[in-house]
């Protein structure tokens, strides 16, 4: 019961053991049922250690009466008034605990649900839309076009507007915010669902405003998905998954034609083009759960049971030993906000960027308990590798380019110099042109006789803000951005990933993908939610100027653009050809981007400084590298923290 107090208005059954082994599971607990065409159903059991997870064969007495709404969490929406109640109750308890550290790190307390929520309650009182976000992306959208056109608003007015109305409700109670409010598409694909990655720059938006709410319902339902049973073809990835997404569907109640119910139905890739895991979810969701407790001043969400099991079972995940050599951690191609294939399979930047930083934050928030030892040293030991092995592999400037240059090959010793058998062949033409004097970044990828060149965005700048880049090298990755400013900005912030892949390249990497043309979506194109990442990242190097202009830049178009998804070319001119309007993290990361320059204190609650501890485990990796002789008697020195 102790997720269902939290997280708003579903009484939800926790502990399998108890509820779901009756043949009669009531109403108004979660009704767990078989999806599609698994064969047994996983519960976790969060009250308990992580050894505790339950496999109920079908014939445990589990109720699988119907496959409609399988693996469903249900309320009924006819209890969405009280459980609204309780919600608020709640809510103002929490607004008077928070108040002062929200103080603290400026955030205003914020009043934008005062609006929504009687725009909200009005629509749902007409009984035709219930809960559903989809009537009120309609509704607002109708608003929004004369809003427009008076041209009165800020940007930054309007900016809040739409972050609003892309808010979605489950029983009335603010969960998540939809991906893309576009009304002209045709197409809406996934875009109508609350997609993880999408809800961070929501989520800090809502926490710098004062609306902790949302963000606490988000983790806490997110939460729920976390177990869910997930099945491709008779096959499911490891517990502690976290969705893509999630939709909220208002549907008929069984067996009363005149009443709905409301459910959350996540996809964990089971639907996704091209069937990915998303790795990065559950990466973000620890992100995002110590950016609440930071910024709330709310500890209470991340000392729950649950959300400790939570944190843990992500933890197992990423850490469970495989075949690697590499302390990266190892996915498939599409597994993260590049969501298709982009020939990022292996080791790439981005996930081990926020891999290392949600292991910092777990860090942090993990209780300390003899039952979570090994977790923690297995993290600890990590981390160091983690750190070590970007930092000296993953780096490339001038000089180390140079190095690549001469580098032997098929050196079959302990003390290779060239590691990985790089040839330096591989080394791109237009890297040798493109690699100013000044600065450097992290390679997209590295795998045995393979470094992919490629500069990516968001791996980079979170590697500043997780401190996985050293001081200088987050410096150095300034450097470049400001070097490479007409290829990285130009026309609208920012690029995803420079250069683009193209002619055969193209086919072979993207499998012929039209909508991953060069210089478009993810090859190439420019996303403006990258701005938030970059505003964190120049913020936490006390070098906000670079945002500053890059916020400027994206002003003069955003709005009248009309806030898409991304933008096409090389310099990013064109709205991108496949690209949705009124994309709801366009609009947030702008927002988050403006209030955190306007208020640089609370960019902590998403930087993480390097650990003392760390640093010296990490010299010790540094003087006993590999380069130098290899040891074969155990060290004195350890990292094990
Ligand atoms: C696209 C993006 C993905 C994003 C989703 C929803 O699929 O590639 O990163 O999460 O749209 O906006």
């Amino acid at each position: 019961m102790q997720v269902c107090n939290g997280a708003g208005p579903c009484h939800i059954s926790c502990n399998p053991r108890l509820k779901l082994q009756s043949s009669s599971v009531s109403r108004s607990s979660v009704i767990c049922k078989r999806r599609r065409a698994a064969t047994r159903f996983k519960v976790v059991d969060r009250s308990y250690p992580q050894s505790d997870i339950y496999w109920f064969p079908r014939a445990s007495g589990i109720n699988f009466d119907s496959d409609r709404y399988l693996g469903s969490f249900k309320c009924s929406c006819q209890r969405a008034e009280s459980s609204n109640r309780l919600a608020s109750d709640d809510g103002s308890q929490n607004e008077k605990l928070y108040v002062n550290k929200a103080k603290e790190y400026g955030t205003g307390n914020g009043d934008i649900f005062n609006v929504l929520d009687s725009e909200v309650s009005r629509e749902s009182s007409s009984g035709k839309e219930g809960c559903s976000p989809n009537g009120n992306v309609a509704k607002h959208g109708a608003k929004r076009e004369t809003k427009q056109k008076d041209g009165s608003k800020s940007v930054e007015d309007e900016a809040w507007e739409l972050l609003k109305e892309s808010v979605v409700y489950y029983c009335g109670s603010p969960v998540g915010t939809i991906a893309a409010q576009d009304l002209t598409s045709s197409s809406v694909q996934n875009y109508d669902q609350v997609f993880i990655r999408d809800f961070i720059p929501s989520g800090i938006a809502f926490l710098l405003k004062g609306e902790y709410e949302i963000v606490r319902n988000f983790i806490l339902h997110t939460l729920q998905l976390q177990s869910w049973e997930k099945t491709m073809d008779c096959h499911s990835p490891g517990q502690g998954l976290m969705p893509a997404s999630f939709k909220v569907r208002t549907v008929p109640l069984d067996g009363d034609d005149s009443a709905t119910e409301e459910v959350l139905d996540p996809d964990f890739g089971e639907a996704a083009i091209g069937r990915v895991a998303p790795v990065d979810s559950g990466l973000w969701w620890i992100i995002l759960l110590r950016a609440y407790g930071k910024c709330s001043g709310d500890l209470s969400v991340q000392e729950r049971v649950d959300v400790q099991t939570g944190i843990k079972m992500i933890l197992r995940l990423c850490l469970a030993d495989g075949f690697d050599m590499f302390p990266t951690l190892l996915v498939t191609d599409g597994s993260c906000m590049i969501d298709r294939r982009m020939g990022i399979h292996g080791h790439p930047l981005e996930i081990q960027a926020l891999f290392y930083s949600a292991l910092l934050c777990a860090r942090e928030m993990l209780a300390r308990e003899d039952g979570s030892a090994d977790l923690t040293r297995a993290l600890n030991n990590r981390l160091v590798a983690l750190s070590f092995h970007i930092r000296e592999y993953y780096w490339i400037d001038m000089k180390k380019l140079n190095e690549i240059y001469r580098y032997k090959t098929e050196e079959y010793s302990f003390d290779a110099v060239n590691k990985f058998n790089i040839y330096p062949d591989q080394i791109p033409p237009w890297l040798v042109e493109w690699m100013p004097n000044k600065g450097g970044y992290l390679i997209g990828n590295l795998q045995p006789a393979h470094m992919d060149f490629r500069f990516f965005s968001l791996g980079n700048l979170w590697s500043v803000v997780s401190s996985l880049a050293t001081l200088d090298q987050s410096h150095a990755i300034l450097d470049l951005v400001e070097a490479k400013w007409l290829d990285l900005v130009a026309d609208m912030p920012f690029k995803l990933c420079y250069p683009a892949l193209e002619g055969k390249e193209w086919q072979i990497i993207t499998g012929f993908d039209p909508k991953n043309t060069p210089w478009s979506y993810h090859n190439g194109g420019s996303w403006p939610t990258l701005l938030w990442q970059l505003t964190v990242a120049c913020i936490k190097m006390n070098r906000p100027e670079i945002a500053e202009k890059a916020v400027e830049i994206a002003e003069k178009r955003i709005s009248k653009d009309k806030w898409p998804e991304y933008y096409d070319s090389k310099k990013a001119r064109f709205i991108g050809k496949q690209s949705r309007l009124y994309q709801t993290w366009s609009v947030a990361g702008y927002l988050v981007a403006k209030l955190l320059l306007a208020n640089q204190s609370a960019a902590n609650m998403l930087i993480t400084e390097e650990d003392s501890e760390l640093v010296n485990a990490f010299s010790c990796a540094i003087s006993s590298s590999p380069r130098r002789k290899r040891r074969h008697k155990r060290s004195e020195k350890t990292f094990i923290i």
